[in-house]
C-alpha cells in the first residue's frame, strides 16, 4: 500500500528533505513562510510523492501501542506563527502578552494618526461607514462587557506560591504534596450573594478558592470561609441563592440578606440553620481577606501511593489569626470605601506584607458508614470539631503577586470543583455532586464557548492533550487528523495513561445496594445541633455580636410570621439566643417542642483571644497645629518598624514640616475615617468634628488609643476617659505605640466591652 500511493520511502525521509529546503529558505530569506512552503514543495515534487496523504505518517496495520509525542505536522502544513495576542513573539518578556507599538493601533497593528474625531463628510457632515477605526472601537466596546458571575460575583484574586512540608505524602499520592514541592497558586475571594459592583463589608459568606497548576494537572479547591453549608443536596441552591438575591421586583436590597426572602426561606428550611448562624456571627464579616479561615467543606477522599484511601476535609488557616470587622465599622466601609477588602489585599502584597496560610486536613478513616463520632461526612451542613480531630498542616500558602489586569485574570478564572488531581478524588455528597456539573457548566455561557481553559489565567502548567476541537475562540492550532480513539493515522496518538505515568484513577469505591429515589438519609434530619454548638462555642462578646445580627436583619424584614417563624428556628437553637432577640423584636420567645441539644462546645470555633501578628495593620495618626512634629516622626519610624502602617492625618494635604525631614500627610479629616485604621495615636487636638468622629468611632469600635500630650483635649472631646481599657497615654512616645502594637496583636480591646 505504501508503493501504491508514491509513498514508498518512510514520510521521515520525506519530513528530513522538506526540512534541508526549507532550512535553506529560511537561510536565503530570513522569516519568509512563503519561501518554506515552496521549499516542501520542491522536496516533495523530487521524492515522486502523490499528495491527499490523510496523516502525517502512514499508519502501520495493527494499533499503534508505544506512546510517543504527537506526530508533527503533515509537510505542507504550517501553523500560524506563535505570536501573542498582541503580536509579539512569544518568547517576549511578560508584557509581551500585552500592548505593543508605541502607537496606536487598530486590532489589526495598523497605526493611526487619529482617534478623537470619525471620518465624516466634512466637518459637519454625516460620519461615513467606511471608518474601519470608528466602527472598530465602538463595536469593541459595546462587547466589553461579560455576565458576571450567578453568584460571588464580587472578588479580589491575587497569585503566589504554595509548598508543601510533606505531611501528606502518606496518604495522597498527589504530587504537589511532595515535601518541598513549590505549586504556582491563583486565589480568589468573593462575597457570594452581591453584583459585581457591590461592596466588599456586607454581612455575608466569603468565597476562597484557590487554583493549584500542579505538574500534573489543575486542582482547583473551591471552599468559603465557613465550614458548614446552607443545603444538604445542590438541587436546592437554585433556591437558597434567589431567596438570598435581592427580591425579583425591585432588585433591593443589593448584597445582603436582610430582607424578608432570605428569612423566609432560611425559616422553614431550617437545614440552613447552622450556616445562618456563621453568617450572623462575625465570621460573615471579615476584617480582611488575609484574616479569613478557608474550608473546603465537603469530605474529600485522598489516595494514598498504595492505593489506601482517607477521608479528609481541607482547611486554610490565616497565619495573621481570624479577624472581623464591627457591625458598625463594616456598614461604614460598604458606604465611605466600598472596596475596603480588595484594596486591603493589593496594598498589603503591594508594600510586600505577603498573607499566609497553612493548609491542613483532617483526616478520617474511610469507613463504609463514612460517618466520624456520629457526625455524617457527606453532609455538609456539619463540620467535625478541630477538638475530635485535629487539623494537620500540610504545607503553607503565600500570596505575594497582584493580578496585572483585573478581567484577564480575576474575571476570566473559571474554578471547578471537578478539576482534580491523582491523589485527589469526590466523595458521594449531594452538594459536591452537584457542583460537579454546575461550575463548567455556567463557565460555557459566562466565558462565551467551551474554549474558555485556553484563557490564559486558566491554562495548566501541566502538558495538555485533550482531544477536545474547535468551538468558539479556539486558540489551539493542532496537528493532525485523528482527534479520535482508537486511530492510527496520527500514530495512535493521544495514548492511555496508567497508575505508574500519572492516570486519575477514580478510587473504587463500593456503593451500597440501593433503590433509586429522592430522600436524604436519617443523619440528615438534625438541623439545629450543629448552629447549638457553634453558638455555645463563642466567647460572651460574640455571642452578644450574633444576637445583634439577628436582631438588625430580622428588624429589617417587613413581615411579622417570617420574625415569629424565626424566632421559633432560634428556640430549636439556644433559648438565651431566642430570648435576647425576641427582645429586641418586641415579640415573645416561643417555648420550643424539642428543647435544643446541648452539644461539647468547641474553643477553636471562637475567633476571640490569642496574639498574632500585626504585619499590615494600620495605625492613625491624628495631628494639629500644635503638635510635637518631632515626635509624630518618631512614631512614624517606630511603627514602620514593626511593619505596621502609619497613617498620618492632619487638616490639609502635603507634609508636616521640622528641623527633621517633612513628614508626609496621608490623610485629612475630610477625606480619612476611622475604619482605615486599626489603631489611633492622638499626637494633637485638631477641633474639627471628623477628628472627633475619628476618636469616637475608633473607641466604640474597640481599637488601641495611644495619646500623647497634645491629644488629650482630643480624647476628651470625644468624650473617652484616659483610664478606659485600651487607651494609653501615661509614658513616653515610644512606649505608646509598643502599646499600640500590642493591642493590635490582640486585635481588638475586647476587655472595653466586658468592663461594660
Ligand atoms: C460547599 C458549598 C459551596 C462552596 C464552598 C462554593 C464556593 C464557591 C466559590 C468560592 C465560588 C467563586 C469562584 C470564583 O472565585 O470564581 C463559587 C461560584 C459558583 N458556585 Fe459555588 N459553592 C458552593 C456550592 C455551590 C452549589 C451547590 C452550586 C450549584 C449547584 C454552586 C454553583 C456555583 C456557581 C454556578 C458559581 C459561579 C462560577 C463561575 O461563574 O465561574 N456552588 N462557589
Amino acid at each position: 500500500m505504501a508503493e501504491d500511493s508514491g509513498r514508498s520511502n518512510p514520510i521521515k525521509g520525506v519530513v528530513e528533505g522538506v526540512k534541508g529546503v526549507a532550512k535553506q529558505a529560511i537561510g536565503a530569506v530570513s522569516g519568509s513562510e512563503l519561501l518554506v512552503r515552496e521549499g516542501r514543495a520542491q522536496a516533495a515534487q523530487a521524492s515522486g510523492y502523490i499528495p491527499s496523504a490523510p496523516g502525517a505518517q502512514p499508519p502501520e496495520k495493527d494499533e499503534p501501542t508505544t506512546p510517543h509525542p504527537p506526530l508533527p505536522p503533515k509537510p505542507d502544513q504550517v501553523a500560524p506563527e506563535l505570536r501573542t495576542a498582541t503580536g509579539a513573539p512569544v518568547e517576549g518578556p511578560d508584557t509581551a502578552r500585552g500592548q505593543q507599538d508605541e502607537y496606536l493601533t487598530t486590532g489589526q497593528g495598523v497605526r493611526l494618526y487619529d482617534t478623537d474625531h470619525s471620518l465624516r463628510a466634512g466637518e459637519r457632515g454625516p460620519t461615513l461607514l467606511q471608518d474601519q477605526h470608528f466602527r472598530e472601537k465602538i463595536t469593541h466596546f459595546d462587547h466589553e462587557r461579560i455576565p458576571e458571575r450567578v453568584v460571588h460575583a464580587r472578588g479580589a484574586a491575587a497569585h503566589g506560591v504554595f509548598r508543601a512540608n510533606g505531611a501528606a505524602e502518606k496518604i495522597c499520592k498527589a504530587g504537589f504534596l511532595k515535601s518541598g514541592t513549590e505549586t504556582a497558586v491563583f486565589v480568589r475571594f468573593s462575597t457570594v450573594l452581591g453584583s459585581r459592583g457591590s461592596s466588599d463589608t456586607v454581612r455575608d459568606t466569603r468565597g476562597f478558592a484557590t487554583k493549584f497548576y500542579t505538574g500534573e494537572g489543575t486542582f482547583d479547591l473551591v471552599g468559603n470561609n465557613i465550614p458548614v453549608f446552607f443545603i444538604q443536596d445542590g438541587i436546592k441552591f437554585p433556591d437558597i441563592i434567589h431567596a438570598g438575591k435581592p427580591h425579583p421586583d425591585r432588585e433591593i436590597p443589593q448584597a445582603q440578606s436582610a430582607h424578608d426572602t432570605f428569612w423566609d426561606f432560611v425559616s422553614l428550611h431550617t437545614e440552613a440553620s447552622a450556616h445562618t448562624m456563621w453568617n450572623m456571627s462575625d465570621r460573615g464579616i471579615p476584617r480582611s481577606y488575609r484574616t479569613m479561615e478557608g474550608f473546603g467543606v465537603h469530605t474529600f477522599r485522598l489516595i494514598s501511593a498504595d492505593g489506601t484511601t482517607s477521608l479528609v476535609k481541607f482547611h486554610w488557616k490565616p497565619r495573621l489569626g481570624v479577624h472581623s470587622l464591627v457591625w458598625e465599622e463594616a456598614q461604614i466601609a460598604a458606604g465611605v470605601d466600598p472596596d475596603f477588602h480588595r484594596r486591603d489585599l493589593a496594598d498589603a502584597i503591594e508594600s510586600g506584607a505577603y498573607p499566609e496560610w497553612d493548609l491542613g486536613v483532617q483526616v478520617f478513616p474511610d469507613n463504609p458508614e463514612q460517618t466520624f463520632e456520629g457526625i455524617d461526612l457527606l453532609d455538609s451542613t456539619k463540620l467535625v470539631p478541630e477538638e475530635l480531630s485535629p487539623v494537620q498542616i500540610i504545607g503553607t500558602m503565600q500570596l505575594n503577586a497582584n493580578p496585572t489586569n483585573f478581567f484577564a485574570e480575576t474575571e476570566q478564572v473559571a474554578f471547578c470543583t471537578s478539576h482534580l488531581v491523582p491523589g485527589i478524588d469526590v466523595t458521594d455528597d449531594p452538594l459536591m455532586q452537584a457542583r460537579l456539573f454546575s461550575y463548567l457548566d455556567t463557565q460555557i455561557t459566562r466565558l462565551g464557548g467551551p474554549n474558555f481553559a485556553q484563557i490564559p489565567i486558566n491554562r495548566p502548567h501541566a502538558a495538555v492533550n485533550d482531544m477536545l476541537r474547535d468551538g468558539f475562540h479556539q486558540h489551539g492550532v493542532h496537528p493532525g487528523v485523528a482527534p479520535y480513539q482508537p486511530n492510527s493515522l496520527d500514530g495512535g496518538c493521544p495514548f492511555m495513561a496508567g497508575a505508574d505515568t500519572g492516570a486519575f484513577i477514580e478510587a473504587p469505591v463500593a456503593l451500597p445496594a440501593s433503590t433509586k429515589r429522592r430522600a436524604n438519609p436519617a443523619s440528615y434530619d438534625d438541623h439545629f445541633s450543629q448552629a447549638t454548638l457553634f453558638y455555645r462555642s463563642l466567647s460572651p462578646i460574640e455571642r452578644s455580636h450574633v444576637i445583634g445580627a439577628y436582631a438588625f436583619e430580622l428588624g429589617k424584614c417587613y413581615e411579622q410570621a417570617i420574625k415569629e417563624r424565626t424566632l421559633a428556628v432560634l428556640a430549636r437553637i439556644d433559648t438565651e439566643l431566642c430570648e435576647a432577640v425576641a427582645a429586641r423584636l418586641g415579640l415573645e420567645a416561643p417555648v420550643p417542642a424539642t428543647p435544643p441539644v446541648a452539644p461539647a462546645a468547641s474553643p477553636a470555633l471562637s475567633q476571640v483571644g490569642g496574639q498574632w501578628p500585626v504585619a499590615g495593620r494600620r495605625i492613625g495618626i491624628l495631628t494639629d497645629a500644635n503638635s510635637d512634629i518631632g515626635d509624630v516622626a518618631a512614631a512614624v519610624a517606630s511603627i514602620t518598624a514593626a511593619k505596621v502602617v502609619p497613617l498620618v492625618f492632619a487638616a490639609h494635604g502635603g507634609t508636616l514640616q521640622h528641623e527633621g525631614a517633612p513628614v508626609p500627610i496621608s490623610r485629612t479629616y475630610f477625606t480619612g475615617r476611622s475604619i482605615e485604621v486599626d489603631a489611633v495615636l492622638l499626637a494633637g487636638s485638631p477641633d474639627d468634628t471628623n477628628a472627633r468622629i475619628i476618636v469616637d468611632e475608633a473607641f466604640r469600635h474597640l481599637k488601641p488609643i495611644g495619646v500623647l500630650p497634645p491629644g488629650s483635649k482630643l480624647l476628651a472631646a470625644a468624650g473617652v476617659s484616659l483610664d478606659a481599657p485600651g487607651v494609653f497615654a501615661d509614658s513616653g512616645g515610644s512606649e505608646i505605640v509598643e502599646s499600640l502594637i500590642g493591642g493590635l496583636a490582640q486585635h481588638r480591646v475586647w476587655e472595653r466591652v466586658v468592663a461594660g
